[in-house]
Order: structure tokens, then sequence, then C-alpha cells
């Protein structure tokens, strides 16, 4: 008897964790640092300054084609996951995804742009292209994430709503940290609800803690911040802030 109760009260606390953890994956608060702008060799420690307030860190990866900027988005990827502890979110800003994803395994997330899988005879998501590179993130043990420019059009998303874990509306053009928000694409994070996205809702570019409380309030899960953290005064106190 007394072997069925502590198998019991056994199964509740690791039920409970369980619970605690999916509740953390999950939470609507999250914080995902943009490294872009942070020297290779400061990234260690400036990580570390933050760690109680960042949940993800975010690598942008540009191919000088998609976006006019290039980043050594290999070297960033293969040393945050040797040398920090965070989860990856690995945002990828490059013409042929399916080229580069590969070098990619270990992320958390990996978000790809809608844009790059677009058929340009019927201006609709090419699905076979949509599945062969959702099939291969999700085979890494990846989040699926599908990212948006500021002039793409929300219903382009429909057929793909429900095969995504996470939407990323850029809320910059694409290409450069250190940009100002574009205040019309917050309109976009409510149209997806409305469209009755449940999933993650990540927002990224110019994102600061006087603007952050709003972007969260429109309904995104996950913010992601560059300039607006590292460039601070006071990193972890901005940290702070933007997650309020
Ligand atoms: C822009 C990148 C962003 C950028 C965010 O193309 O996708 O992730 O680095 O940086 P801030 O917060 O400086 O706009
Ligand atoms: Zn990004």
């Amino acid at each position: 008897m007394q072997g069925t109760v502590n198998f019991m009260k056994i199964l509740k606390k690791i039920r409970s964790g369980r619970s605690k953890r999916v509740k953390k994956e999950m939470s609507d608060n999250m914080l995902s640092a943009s490294i872009l702008n942070v020297r290779q060799l400061e990234l260690h420690s400036k990580i570390a300054e933050l760690k109680d307030v960042i949940d993800y860190i975010h690598i942008d990866v540009m191919d000088g084609i998609f976006v006019s900027n290039k980043t050594p988005g290999i070297d960033m990827f293969k040393n945050a996951k040797r040398f920090e502890t965070k989860p990856l979110d690995v945002h990828l800003m490059v013409e042929e995804p399916e080229r580069e994803l590969s070098n990619y395994d270990g992320a958390s997330i990996i978000t790809f742009h809608i844009e790059t899988i677009i058929d340009t005879k019927t201006m609709t998501v090419n699905m076979e292209k949509f599945e062969r590179i959702a099939a291969e993130i999700r085979g890494f043990g990846a989040k699926v994430g599908i990212a948006i420019k500021p002039n793409t059009t929300e219903n382009l998303l429909r057929s793909i709503l429900r095969k995504v874990d996470l939407i990323l509306v850029m809320t910059v053009e694409p290409g450069y940290g250190g940009q100002a928000l574009i205040p019309s694409t917050l309109d976009k994070i409510e149209n997806v609800k409305k469209m009755g996205f449940t999933g993650i809702i990540e927002v990224d570019g110019g994102i600061t803690k006087e603007n952050a409380k709003d972007v969260k309030e429109r309904g995104a899960s996950l913010i992601v911040v560059g300039t607006g953290l590292f460039e601070d005064e006071d990193p972890l106190e901005a940290g702070k802030i933007i997650k309020e």
C-alpha cells in the first residue's frame, strides 16, 4: 500500500514538473535576444548578464540575396550552440532555405520566409516546398516558424496556418538591426489572430523598452530585441522592463 502511495506521489511530481515545463515553453511573454550586432568575443559575457530575462538567442542568417546584408550565420550558430545554454531561435533570411537547413540542426526554432515559397505564377504558397522544409525542420526536433515581411499580405498565411508552430511578423524590413519599428505592421499580429492562429506569434524589428508593451498587447508572445537590449545603457534593466 505504502509503495503505491509513494508511486502515486512520484507520478504526481513528474506530471506537475512536466506541466510547468510546457507552461514555461508556451508562456506568452518570451524574449529572444538578437545577437546580430553583438561582437562574438563579447557574446558569452553579454548573454550571461541577461540570463534571467532572456528565453532564446535569436540568430539572424542573411545570404546577401534575400536581403542585401550577409551574416556568418553558421559560425554564429555553432558558437552559440557550443557555449550558450539558452535555446536557439534561428531566423533564415535566405532565398533558398532548403539548402541551409542542415546547418541549423540543434536549434529550438527554425523560421524561414513565406516569400521564398511563393509560386510566382499562381501567387500562392508552393505547398510541396513548404511541406519538405517543414518536415526537415521537424526532423531536427525544432519548431517550424514562418516569417512575413512588412509588405507581404498575411492572407498568404492562411493555407499553412495550422501547419506551423510559429509566425514571425517582421516589424521592419529585414536586413539590418537598429531600424525603427513600422507601426502599421502591428495590425498583422491582430489579423493573424483573427484568422484563428493559436500558435506562437513572434515579432522582430525595432522593439524597445518603450514599445514592447504595445507589441505584447497586440498579441505577440515572443519578442525579438537586439539594439533595444544590447545598446541600452543598462541592458538588464531594459530586459526586465521589456518582460514586465
Ligand atoms: C532584422 C533582423 C532582426 C534584428 C533585430 O532583419 O531580423 O532580428 O536584428 O534587431 P533590432 O532589435 O535592432 O531591430
Ligand atoms: Zn531576426
